[in-house]
Protein backbone atom coordinates (compact mmCIF):
# COMPACT_ATOMS: atom_id res chain seq x y z
CA UNK A 1 0.00 0.00 0.00
CA UNK A 2 2.73 2.15 1.07
CA UNK A 3 4.73 1.57 -1.71
CA UNK A 4 1.99 1.75 -4.24
CA UNK A 5 1.45 5.15 -3.19
CA UNK A 6 4.96 6.39 -3.40
CA UNK A 7 5.22 5.00 -6.76
CA UNK A 8 1.95 6.56 -7.26
CA UNK A 9 3.16 10.22 -5.96
CA UNK A 10 6.66 10.03 -7.90
CA UNK A 11 5.42 9.52 -11.36
CA UNK A 12 2.47 12.45 -10.76
CA UNK A 13 5.58 14.66 -8.94
CA UNK A 14 7.64 13.68 -12.62
CA UNK A 15 4.56 14.62 -14.75
CA UNK A 16 3.39 17.73 -12.96
CA UNK A 17 7.40 19.06 -12.57
CA UNK A 18 7.66 18.14 -16.32
CA UNK A 19 4.12 20.28 -17.57
CA UNK A 20 5.43 23.28 -14.99
CA UNK A 21 9.17 23.24 -16.01
CA UNK A 22 7.85 23.98 -19.65
CA UNK A 23 5.36 26.12 -18.81
CA UNK A 24 8.23 27.87 -16.63
CA UNK A 25 10.20 28.29 -20.00
CA UNK A 26 7.66 29.86 -21.91
CA UNK A 27 7.42 31.91 -19.30
CA UNK A 28 11.16 33.08 -19.83
CA UNK A 29 10.82 33.27 -23.01
CA UNK A 30 8.16 35.56 -23.15
CA UNK A 31 9.83 37.63 -20.45
CA UNK A 32 12.99 37.71 -22.74
CA UNK A 33 10.88 38.52 -25.78
CA UNK A 34 9.24 41.30 -23.88
CA UNK A 35 10.70 42.51 -20.46
CA UNK A 36 8.67 44.08 -18.15
CA UNK A 37 9.68 45.85 -15.16
CA UNK A 38 10.53 43.53 -12.17
CA UNK A 39 8.06 43.58 -9.29
CA UNK A 40 10.20 44.88 -6.26
CA UNK A 41 8.18 43.25 -3.45
CA UNK A 42 9.32 40.04 -4.08
CA UNK A 43 13.54 40.82 -4.52
CA UNK A 44 12.81 43.30 -1.19
CA UNK A 45 11.17 40.82 1.06
CA UNK A 46 13.02 37.42 0.09
CA UNK A 47 16.75 37.10 0.56
CA UNK A 48 18.77 34.09 -1.57
CA UNK A 49 21.23 31.54 0.34
CA UNK A 50 24.07 29.43 -1.59
CA UNK A 51 25.30 27.13 0.21
CA UNK A 52 26.18 23.68 1.74
CA UNK A 53 24.45 21.19 3.81
CA UNK A 54 27.09 18.56 5.77
CA UNK A 55 25.78 15.27 7.27
CA UNK A 56 28.11 12.96 9.18
CA UNK A 57 26.92 9.78 10.68
CA UNK A 58 29.96 8.32 13.05
CA UNK A 59 28.48 5.04 14.28
CA UNK A 60 27.50 2.61 14.00
CA UNK A 61 29.21 3.26 10.83
CA UNK A 62 30.71 5.97 9.48
CA UNK A 63 29.06 7.77 6.49
CA UNK A 64 29.67 11.39 5.41
CA UNK A 65 28.13 13.40 2.62
CA UNK A 66 27.89 16.70 1.27
CA UNK A 67 25.35 18.65 -1.14
CA UNK A 68 24.89 22.32 -2.30
CA UNK A 69 21.51 23.97 -1.28
CA UNK A 70 19.56 27.11 -1.96
CA UNK A 71 17.52 28.63 0.80
CA UNK A 72 15.01 31.63 0.50
CA UNK A 73 14.94 33.93 3.81
CA UNK A 74 11.52 35.12 3.55
CA UNK A 75 10.61 38.62 5.14
CA UNK A 76 6.90 37.14 6.04
CA UNK A 77 5.52 40.38 7.30
CA UNK A 78 6.42 41.48 4.06
CA UNK A 79 6.21 39.25 1.44
CA UNK A 80 3.37 39.45 -1.38
CA UNK A 81 3.62 35.82 -1.01
CA UNK A 82 3.32 33.83 1.81
CA UNK A 83 4.64 30.20 1.28
CA UNK A 84 2.04 27.81 2.07
CA UNK A 85 2.02 25.20 4.73
CA UNK A 86 3.44 27.18 7.24
CA UNK A 87 3.02 29.36 10.37
CA UNK A 88 2.30 33.32 9.73
CA UNK A 89 4.64 35.59 11.27
CA UNK A 90 1.69 36.56 14.05
CA UNK A 91 1.61 32.98 14.78
CA UNK A 92 5.41 32.60 15.11
CA UNK A 93 5.39 35.71 17.45
CA UNK A 94 2.66 34.40 19.82
CA UNK A 95 4.89 31.38 19.96
CA UNK A 96 8.19 33.17 20.35
CA UNK A 97 6.71 35.70 22.88
CA UNK A 98 8.52 38.66 20.72
CA UNK A 99 7.18 41.58 19.19
CA UNK A 100 9.58 42.17 16.00
CA UNK A 101 9.76 40.61 12.98
CA UNK A 102 10.09 37.25 11.44
CA UNK A 103 12.03 35.53 8.74
CA UNK A 104 11.14 32.01 7.51
CA UNK A 105 14.66 30.23 6.28
CA UNK A 106 12.84 27.59 3.53
CA UNK A 107 13.20 25.72 0.32
CA UNK A 108 10.28 27.19 -1.69
CA UNK A 109 8.06 25.03 -3.24
CA UNK A 110 9.53 24.58 -6.98
CA UNK A 111 7.38 23.40 -10.43
CA UNK A 112 4.69 21.94 -8.06
CA UNK A 113 6.81 20.03 -5.71
CA UNK A 114 7.74 20.71 -1.74
CA UNK A 115 10.53 19.25 0.07
CA UNK A 116 12.06 20.55 3.36
CA UNK A 117 13.65 18.67 5.90
CA UNK A 118 14.25 21.30 7.96
CA UNK A 119 12.71 24.92 7.86
CA UNK A 120 13.85 27.74 10.57
CA UNK A 121 11.50 30.86 11.78
CA UNK A 122 13.97 33.99 13.29
CA UNK A 123 11.99 35.52 15.75
CA UNK A 124 13.18 39.03 16.36
CA UNK A 125 12.67 41.48 19.01
CA UNK A 126 12.63 44.85 18.96
CA UNK A 127 13.72 47.62 21.13
CA UNK A 128 13.78 51.11 20.54
CA UNK A 129 15.59 50.92 17.45
CA UNK A 130 17.58 47.77 17.81
CA UNK A 131 16.27 44.11 16.84
CA UNK A 132 17.69 41.29 17.91
CA UNK A 133 17.11 37.52 17.33
CA UNK A 134 16.15 36.59 20.54
CA UNK A 135 14.01 32.88 19.57
CA UNK A 136 14.35 30.53 16.25
CA UNK A 137 11.32 27.84 15.51
CA UNK A 138 12.31 24.71 13.81
CA UNK A 139 10.28 22.93 11.59
CA UNK A 140 11.17 19.40 11.18
CA UNK A 141 9.81 17.41 8.34
CA UNK A 142 10.21 13.41 7.83
CA UNK A 143 10.61 11.65 4.58
CA UNK A 144 8.52 9.85 3.47
CA UNK A 145 5.88 9.78 5.91
CA UNK A 146 5.55 13.84 5.76
CA UNK A 147 5.07 14.17 9.71
CA UNK A 148 5.90 17.34 10.91
CA UNK A 149 7.63 18.65 14.58
CA UNK A 150 7.92 22.17 15.39
CA UNK A 151 9.66 22.92 18.79
CA UNK A 152 11.34 26.90 19.97
CA UNK A 153 14.85 26.92 20.66
CA UNK A 154 17.21 29.41 21.56
CA UNK A 155 19.48 30.18 18.49
CA UNK A 156 22.82 30.55 20.96
CA UNK A 157 22.52 27.22 21.31
CA UNK A 158 19.92 24.79 22.96
CA UNK A 159 19.42 20.89 23.36
CA UNK A 160 16.21 18.96 23.27
CA UNK A 161 14.74 15.64 23.36
CA UNK A 162 14.61 14.42 19.74
CA UNK A 163 10.80 14.87 18.90
CA UNK A 164 10.89 12.86 15.48
CA UNK A 165 11.76 10.02 13.83
CA UNK A 166 13.43 11.91 11.23
CA UNK A 167 15.79 9.02 9.60
CA UNK A 168 15.09 5.05 9.93
CA UNK A 169 18.31 4.42 10.65
CA UNK A 170 17.92 6.38 13.92
CA UNK A 171 15.81 5.23 17.17
CA UNK A 172 13.96 7.67 19.31
CA UNK A 173 16.29 8.01 22.00
CA UNK A 174 19.11 10.91 22.40
CA UNK A 175 18.65 14.57 22.23
CA UNK A 176 19.40 17.28 19.54
CA UNK A 177 21.65 20.42 20.16
CA UNK A 178 21.24 23.29 17.88
CA UNK A 179 22.26 26.09 17.17
CA UNK A 180 22.16 28.95 14.73
CA UNK A 181 24.05 32.67 13.66
CA UNK A 182 21.76 35.45 12.85
CA UNK A 183 21.52 35.43 9.01
CA UNK A 184 23.94 38.18 7.56
CA UNK A 185 26.46 37.86 4.79
CA UNK A 186 26.23 34.24 5.62
CA UNK A 187 24.37 31.98 7.89
CA UNK A 188 25.33 29.00 9.80
CA UNK A 189 23.05 26.41 11.18
CA UNK A 190 24.32 23.44 13.46
CA UNK A 191 22.48 20.01 14.83
CA UNK A 192 24.24 16.94 16.69
CA UNK A 193 22.60 14.33 18.32
CA UNK A 194 23.73 12.63 21.49
CA UNK A 195 22.83 9.17 21.75
CA UNK A 196 22.82 7.34 25.35
CA UNK A 197 24.63 4.49 23.61
CA UNK A 198 26.07 5.93 20.40
CA UNK A 199 27.34 8.77 22.05
CA UNK A 200 28.31 11.84 19.60
CA UNK A 201 27.12 9.99 17.00
CA UNK A 202 25.50 12.41 14.31
CA UNK A 203 25.54 16.11 13.08
CA UNK A 204 24.49 17.89 9.89
CA UNK A 205 24.98 21.44 9.27
CA UNK A 206 24.18 24.27 7.27
CA UNK A 207 26.96 27.05 5.93
CA UNK A 208 25.15 29.29 3.37
CA UNK A 209 26.48 32.93 2.07
CA UNK A 210 23.90 35.30 0.51
CA UNK A 211 23.28 35.94 -3.00
CA UNK A 212 22.53 39.48 -4.33
CA UNK A 213 19.13 38.73 -5.06
CA UNK A 214 17.78 41.63 -7.47
CA UNK A 215 18.40 40.25 -10.50
CA UNK A 216 17.93 36.57 -10.19
CA UNK A 217 14.25 35.03 -10.84
CA UNK A 218 13.14 33.06 -7.79
CA UNK A 219 11.63 30.16 -9.77
CA UNK A 220 14.78 29.71 -11.62
CA UNK A 221 17.33 30.47 -8.31
CA UNK A 222 14.94 27.71 -7.02
CA UNK A 223 14.27 24.61 -9.75
CA UNK A 224 14.30 21.50 -8.66
CA UNK A 225 15.84 22.43 -5.51
CA UNK A 226 13.42 20.48 -3.50
CA UNK A 227 13.46 17.44 -5.98
CA UNK A 228 17.48 17.15 -5.57
CA UNK A 229 16.92 17.30 -1.77
CA UNK A 230 14.25 14.26 -2.01
CA UNK A 231 17.05 12.35 -4.56
CA UNK A 232 20.13 13.14 -1.75
CA UNK A 233 17.83 11.56 1.04
CA UNK A 234 17.04 8.43 -0.90
CA UNK A 235 20.03 7.85 -2.69
CA UNK A 236 21.81 8.12 1.01
CA UNK A 237 19.59 5.87 2.47
CA UNK A 238 19.71 3.83 -0.35
CA UNK A 239 23.51 3.91 0.52
CA UNK A 240 23.14 3.31 4.82
CA UNK A 241 20.93 -0.04 4.16
CA UNK A 242 23.57 -1.32 1.83
CA UNK A 243 26.02 -0.60 4.56
CA UNK A 244 23.71 -2.97 6.68
CA UNK A 245 22.80 -0.04 9.38
CA UNK A 246 19.74 -1.72 10.99
CA UNK A 247 16.24 -0.20 9.57
CA UNK A 248 14.06 0.95 12.59
CA UNK A 249 10.16 0.35 12.62
CA UNK A 250 8.24 3.96 13.34
CA UNK A 251 8.18 4.23 16.93
CA UNK A 252 4.03 4.60 16.32
CA UNK A 253 3.83 1.33 16.15
CA UNK A 254 6.07 0.02 18.92
CA UNK A 255 5.26 2.81 20.82
CA UNK A 256 2.26 4.99 20.14
CA UNK A 257 3.14 7.26 23.03
CA UNK A 258 6.81 8.50 21.87
CA UNK A 259 5.24 12.27 21.59
CA UNK A 260 4.72 12.56 25.41
CA UNK A 261 8.15 10.38 25.99
CA UNK A 262 9.58 12.73 23.92
CA UNK A 263 8.21 15.42 25.93
CA UNK A 264 8.84 14.00 29.03
CA UNK A 265 12.64 13.27 28.43
CA UNK A 266 12.64 17.16 27.36
CA UNK A 267 11.12 17.98 31.01
CA UNK A 268 13.96 16.57 32.45
CA UNK A 269 16.43 17.60 30.30
CA UNK A 270 15.49 20.86 30.78
CA UNK A 271 15.49 20.60 34.25
CA UNK A 272 18.87 19.23 34.16
CA UNK A 273 20.65 21.99 32.23
CA UNK A 274 21.57 24.41 35.15
CA UNK A 275 21.71 27.19 32.94
CA UNK A 276 18.16 27.21 31.80
CA UNK A 277 16.84 29.95 34.26
CA UNK A 278 12.89 29.82 34.38
CA UNK A 279 13.22 27.61 31.70
CA UNK A 280 9.41 25.48 31.66
CA UNK A 281 8.00 23.10 29.24
CA UNK A 282 4.71 22.90 27.48
CA UNK A 283 3.56 20.99 24.47
CA UNK A 284 0.60 19.65 22.55
CA UNK A 285 0.18 16.37 20.84
CA UNK A 286 -2.06 17.12 17.94
CA UNK A 287 -4.04 14.68 15.29
CA UNK A 288 -5.30 17.05 13.05
CA UNK A 289 -2.83 18.84 10.43
CA UNK A 290 -4.49 21.64 10.86
CA UNK A 291 -5.48 22.68 14.61
CA UNK A 292 -5.53 26.02 16.20
CA UNK A 293 -3.05 27.41 18.35
CA UNK A 294 -3.92 27.75 22.16
CA UNK A 295 -2.65 31.00 23.71
CA UNK A 296 -1.45 29.28 26.70
CA UNK A 297 0.47 26.66 25.00
CA UNK A 298 3.37 28.88 25.33
CA UNK A 299 4.34 28.79 29.50
CA UNK A 300 8.50 29.60 29.07
CA UNK A 301 10.60 28.66 26.55
CA UNK A 302 9.41 25.42 25.89
CA UNK A 303 7.09 24.01 23.11
CA UNK A 304 6.23 21.47 20.61
CA UNK A 305 3.79 20.63 18.15
CA UNK A 306 3.53 17.43 16.01
CA UNK A 307 1.59 17.28 12.90
CA UNK A 308 0.91 13.85 11.40
CA UNK A 309 1.21 11.84 8.21
CA UNK A 310 -1.14 12.56 5.91
CA UNK A 311 -2.72 9.01 4.49
CA UNK A 312 -2.21 6.26 4.29
CA UNK A 313 1.16 6.62 6.63
CA UNK A 314 -1.66 7.03 9.29
C1 LIG B 1 29.20 24.68 13.28
O1 LIG B 1 29.89 23.45 13.08
C2 LIG B 1 31.12 23.58 12.42
C3 LIG B 1 31.66 22.18 12.11
O2 LIG B 1 31.38 21.28 13.14
C4 LIG B 1 32.08 24.40 13.29
O3 LIG B 1 33.31 24.54 12.63
C5 LIG B 1 31.44 25.77 13.50
O4 LIG B 1 32.25 26.54 14.37
C6 LIG B 1 30.05 25.65 14.10
N1 LIG B 1 29.44 26.96 14.12
C7 LIG B 1 28.65 27.39 15.08
C8 LIG B 1 28.11 28.77 14.96
O5 LIG B 1 28.34 26.68 16.02
C1 LIG C 1 21.43 14.32 26.20
O1 LIG C 1 21.33 12.93 26.05
C2 LIG C 1 22.41 12.18 26.51
C3 LIG C 1 22.14 10.74 26.22
O2 LIG C 1 20.83 10.39 26.52
C4 LIG C 1 22.66 12.43 27.99
O3 LIG C 1 23.79 11.74 28.43
C5 LIG C 1 22.83 13.91 28.23
O4 LIG C 1 22.97 14.17 29.59
C6 LIG C 1 21.63 14.63 27.66
N1 LIG C 1 21.68 16.04 27.98
C7 LIG C 1 22.46 16.96 27.42
C8 LIG C 1 22.30 18.36 27.94
O5 LIG C 1 23.25 16.74 26.55
C1 LIG D 1 6.45 25.20 35.08
O1 LIG D 1 5.08 25.43 34.85
C2 LIG D 1 4.24 24.74 35.78
C3 LIG D 1 2.80 24.92 35.34
O2 LIG D 1 2.60 26.12 34.65
C4 LIG D 1 4.51 25.24 37.18
O3 LIG D 1 3.67 24.57 38.11
C5 LIG D 1 5.95 24.97 37.52
O4 LIG D 1 6.26 25.50 38.79
C6 LIG D 1 6.87 25.62 36.49
N1 LIG D 1 8.24 25.24 36.73
C7 LIG D 1 9.26 26.08 36.69
C8 LIG D 1 10.59 25.50 36.96
O5 LIG D 1 9.11 27.26 36.43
Amino acid sequence: MEAAYLLCSIISTTLISFSLSLLLSFRLLFHCLFPRSRTTDETASVALYDGTVWHERRRPVHHSFKYSVRYAFIDLDRTPHSPPHHLSPQQARDIAQTNGPVFLLTIPPSVGYEQNPLSIYYCYSKEGSTTTLNKCIAEVTNTPWGERVQFLFNPNSDVVAKPLHVSPFMDMLGNWSIRTTTPGDNLVVNISVKHPKLGDYFTASLRANRVSSSSIDHAVFFWLMPHKVALWIYWHALKLWWKNVVFIQHPRYGNPSYKEDAMARDRSLACCQAFAVGRNESGQVEKSSESDFDSDVNKNNRWFKWTDAKWPWC
